[in-house]
């Protein structure tokens, strides 16, 4: 009988980011606009868009700037603001665990919507799901 160890699992290796394989800054601005135009128009996020300040178009240039880096890419973002920590931002805001939910089924939407593979969009989604609820304090 055979059986099947992770030294027999192939694998593909490859030097391709995540930024890359999303397929770069265009991809990550499209659903990064996606998410703010989601976060305006469906009363569903209407706790999330609450937090936010009434003009968005600094935060869809900032959170796709910082989601370049995040994912493997350009880090300009980092270089314009070397010691932000995005947990330490987000303390003074009064996020709690509903609409750190809204914020992470907001950008599943969004990544669907803007044609990220199914597969990548998960893993970044499950990490966004981490995040965002430790940045919930109530
Ligand atoms: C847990 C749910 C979250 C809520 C409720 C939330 C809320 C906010 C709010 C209210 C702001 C300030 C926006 C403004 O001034 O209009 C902000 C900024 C920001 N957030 Fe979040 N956020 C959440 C999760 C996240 C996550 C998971 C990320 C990263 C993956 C993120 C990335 C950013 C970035 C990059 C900024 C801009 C920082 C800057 O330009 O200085 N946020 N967030």
């Amino acid at each position: 009988m055979t059986s099947t160890t992770a030294a027999q699992t192939p694998q593909v290796v490859t030097d391709a980011t995540p930024f890359d394989q999303i397929g770069g800054a265009q991809t990550v601005q499209r659903f990064v606009d996606r998410f703010y135009d989601l976060m305006r128009d469906d009363p569903q996020y209407g706790a999330l868009r609450a937090l936010h300040a009434d003009d968005l178009t600094p935060m869809r240039a900032s959170l796709a700037g910082f989601l370049n880096a995040w994912l493997g890419g350009p880090r300009d973002w980092f270089v314009q603001r070397p010691v932000l920590c995005m947990m330490s931002a987000h303390a003074a805001i009064p996020i709690t665990h509903e609409t750190a939910r809204q914020w992470t089924h907001a950008m599943a939407r969004a990544m669907d919507e803007a044609d990220v593979a199914p597969d990548l969009a998960r893993q970044i989604n499950a990490a966004f799901e981490r995040m965002s609820q430790g940045m919930a304090t109530r």
